[in-house]
């Protein structure tokens, strides 16, 4: 597998994972890390900042290529191509799916909307 920098464009080729609620609009400040198999793009994740947080988004993996361990590389890749940016915290609205993930990396649960999306927390020093 190979974890690489891609561009909005690139992204959309998942836009088939807009159903799953994954956000697919345009932001100018948004990044992207993709992971591909055999020269295919299979999930990526994303992130832009919204005032002083860091907000982590865009957390998805084509059915056909869960459960391997995609994500947690691109978790692992998105981590170290943001560890540099000062910021005063990291927030993402997470699905069931996700949750765990977040939570196992010091997020703290806040609110659970109707649609099971929830917000989630932790403060950087
Ligand atoms: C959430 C999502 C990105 C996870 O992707 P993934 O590549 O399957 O994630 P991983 O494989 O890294 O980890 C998922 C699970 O597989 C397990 N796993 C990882 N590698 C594994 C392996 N080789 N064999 C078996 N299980 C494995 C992990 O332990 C983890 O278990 P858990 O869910 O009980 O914690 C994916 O399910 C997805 O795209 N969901 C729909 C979109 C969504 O809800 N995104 C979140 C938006 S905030």
């Amino acid at each position: 597998m190979n974890i690489e920098r891609i561009d909005y464009k690139k992204a959309l080729e998942l836009k088939s994972l807009e159903k799953e609620s994954i956000d697919f609009k345009f932001y100018p400040n948004c990044q992207y890390i993709g992971a591909f198999e055999d020269g295919r793009l299979v999930g990526m994740v994303a992130w832009q900042m919204v005032g002083q947080s860091l907000r982590l988004k865009s957390d998805c993996v084509l059915p056909a290529f869960r459960k391997r361990g995609v994500y947690s590389k691109l978790w692992v890749a998105r981590e170290k191509a943001t560890e540099g940016i000062r910021r005063a915290s990291d927030t993402a609205f997470c699905t069931a799916m996700s949750l765990g993930m977040y939570l196992s990396k010091g997020f703290v649960k806040g609110k659970t909307n109707k649609y099971g999306i929830t917000f989630v927390k932790r403060s950087v020093k």
